[in-house]
């Protein structure tokens, strides 16, 4: 059977040149990377300063809101219900700091399965009085949703998780966690970097209070380009104590009492993220388009394709064996399997190796099922 999101290839010249398997990590470059770049650099030379705002609506700025929107359209969220920032770890802190966390609803429920920037600040909380609950996953792969869901009480302030998770790609059921939250008084901060531009999801449906995620790995953008998403209900009373000029609501008139932006622009703090949103921009208008249902069916198939076939072959898969409960990635161990990860670069199979997980192998719409015989047929040959 023909696969039609093959065309895509062309559009990522990385492919000709590797067996490129890490999209959890980083996408391949969309070939329009280039000439975004090119039109920054161009802004500036021919500009100058100018091009912050241009008349037309055309300049930085007005860049910074349509791409914001952009990757807002990817998860369903409204337009100026998200915001472009630096990366998770300062987004974190930001959404941590808009509490109090001196009085009794002092309590932050997460897991240990969470990527290390967010988990590294909240662990830092506890310094300003945040009492921190973590749920142990049995099993090194997922985490019971229902052990979260009873975490969460009357105390709990924030429950900040991720959608699937890094070391093991497991798609966490996150609804009952959301719908608990909300019951108790508690909001949900959802880490999406790892099920953006491969898994489906709505934030407006799950109807989840706020949202992290970036542009490397899934949605094949270039570093530095993260974003926040705040339910719209919500926008008016987010108060972070991290703010800057940009969060106000006159920037260039640089007034010393501050009034908040009344959007979602409110969370920026300082200069924006106005060179990295040209590199990512491509790769959130390609995902819109080859639309992530047919991109969910295709990673569904692959990863199914290399489970069946490295348990067949005798590796161990740390990667939930249930497609419903997987994200994009398949983690294959052996005994050696550290060693193997600079091996497999060197014969030209771009992969990575995270401890407890293993080799992750990624393959995202644009990869091929030989190129994932091509990865199992080496590793095969490593473990020798
Ligand atoms: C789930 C998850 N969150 C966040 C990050 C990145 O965090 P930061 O933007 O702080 O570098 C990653 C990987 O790089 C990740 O896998």
């Amino acid at each position: 059977m023909p696969d039609p999101l093959l065309k895509w290839r062309e559009e990522f010249p990385i492919l000709g040149k590797k067996t490129y398997l890490i999209n959890n990590s980083l996408g391949a470059m969309p070939r329009g990377v280039r000439d975004g770049l090119k039109h920054f650099a161009d802004m500036w030379d021919n500009d100058g300063v100018v091009a912050w705002h241009y008349p037309d609506g055309s300049g930085w700025l007005d860049d910074c809101e349509r791409t914001a929107d952009l990757i807002g359209s990817v998860m369903g969220a409204p337009r100026g219900s998200v915001m472009l920032h630096l990366n998770v770890a300062t987004l974190t802190a930001q959404v941590l700091s808009t509490i109090d966390f001196t009085g009794k609803r002092n309590k932050i429920v997460y897991d240990d399965m969470q990527f290390t920037s967010p988990h590294y600040v909240v662990q830092e909380w506890a310094r300003y009085g945040a009492k921190i609950e973590m749920v142990k996953s049995d099993d090194g792969i997922g985490v019971d949703v229902q052990k979260l869901v009873d975490a969460i009480d009357e105390h709990t302030a924030l429950v900040p998780i991720s959608h699937v998770y890094f070391r093991s790609s497991f798609l966490q059921d996150v609804q009952p966690i959301i719908d608990k939250a909300h019951k108790v008084g508690a909001k949900v901060l959802l880490d999406v970097y790892q099920s953006i531009g491969t898994v489906p999801f709505d934030v407006t449906q799950m109807k989840v209070d706020y949202v992290v995620g970036g542009s490397v790995k899934w949605v094949c953008g270039g570093p530095n380009v993260c974003y926040l998403y705040i339910r719209p209900d919500l926008i008016t009373t987010y108060n972070p104590a991290l703010t800057g000029w940009i969060s106000h609501a006159r920037p260039f008139k640089f007034e010393m009492e501050f009034t908040p932006h009344a959007g979602a622009w409110r969370a920026s703090t300082g200069t924006p993220p106005v060179v990295a949103l040209y590199s990512a921009r491509p790769g959130y208008e390609i995902i819109r388009q080859v639309g992530l249902a047919d991109i969910r069916a295709k990673s569904q198939r692959l990863t199914q394709h290399l489970i069946e076939h490295a348990l067949e072959a005798g590796f161990k898969v740390n990667t939930p064996l249930d497609p419903a409960r997987r994200g994009g990635t398949v983690c294959i161990d052996w005994p050696g399997a550290d060693l193997a990860e600079q091996k497999l670069i060197d014969r030209g199979f771009v992969i990575d190796y995270r401890p407890k997980g293993g080799i992750r192998v990624s393959p995202h719409f644009y990869n091929t099922q030989e190129e994932c015989d091509a990865i199992l047929a080496e590793m095969k040959k490593l473990r020798r």
